[in-house]
């Protein structure tokens, strides 16, 4: 059985790994913006600009803050969202929400791997967007019906964050349990 001290060695082991792969990130950063060839790879290249696509179809009148989502599956399909608000300020759809409902309405229920998540350029600083709370336990479901721990590319003005899932929502409760 594992002791309270293997579990802190797992969880150091995991922070460890989400540090590293953060230092990849900023390397990346220092070697030029993304989309300059920076750090990421083409199909990365292609989710987020998928995710740009869609952005610009975002309904934000509210918030003016069009949001763009962009999931890859194991097929290389890609499946995109993007924010669709309400006059009912509260019942606006996140663009990660979107592209979940649109995937799972489509029949999948797993293979995820990636998922691009882009904002607004100049708005609200130039700091990676990361996805929201309740997205992170949305794309959770997706990710858990197919055991997989997607890699959350959270695209800044400079640079891009990369994180796994599992680092956004550690212990996260799903289909799984
Ligand atoms: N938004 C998203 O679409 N995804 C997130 O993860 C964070 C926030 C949207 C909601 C709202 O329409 C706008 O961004 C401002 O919060």
């Amino acid at each position: 059985m594992a002791g309270p001290h293997a579990i802190r060695a797992r969880l150091r082991r995991a922070s460890v790994a989400a540090m590293d792969r953060e230092r990849k990130l900023s390397r990346a950063g220092q070697r030029g913006p993304v989309g300059m060839g920076g750090g990421t790879t083409m199909k990365d290249e292609e989710l987020i600009a998928a995710a740009r696509e869609a952005a610009a179809n975002a309904y934000a009148p509210y918030s003016d803050y069009p949001v763009g989502a962009a999931l890859r599956f194991a097929d290389g399909a890609i499946v995109t969202g993007t924010n669709i608000e309400n006059a009912s300020y509260g019942l606006s759809l996140c663009a990660e929400t979107l592209a979940v409902a649109k995937a799972l309405a489509e029949g999948r229920r797993g293979g995820l791997e990636a998922v691009a998540v882009t904002g607004p350029a100049g708005k609200g600083g130039d700091a990676p967007i990361t996805p929201c709370g309740r997205c992170r336990q949305v794309l959770n479901e997706i990710a858990q019906l197919g055991a997989t721990d997607p890699a959350i590319l959270c695209v800044g003005a400079h640079e891009v964050m990369e994180l796994r899932l599992s680092d956004l929502l550690p212990h996260g409760f799903g289909p799984a349990h």
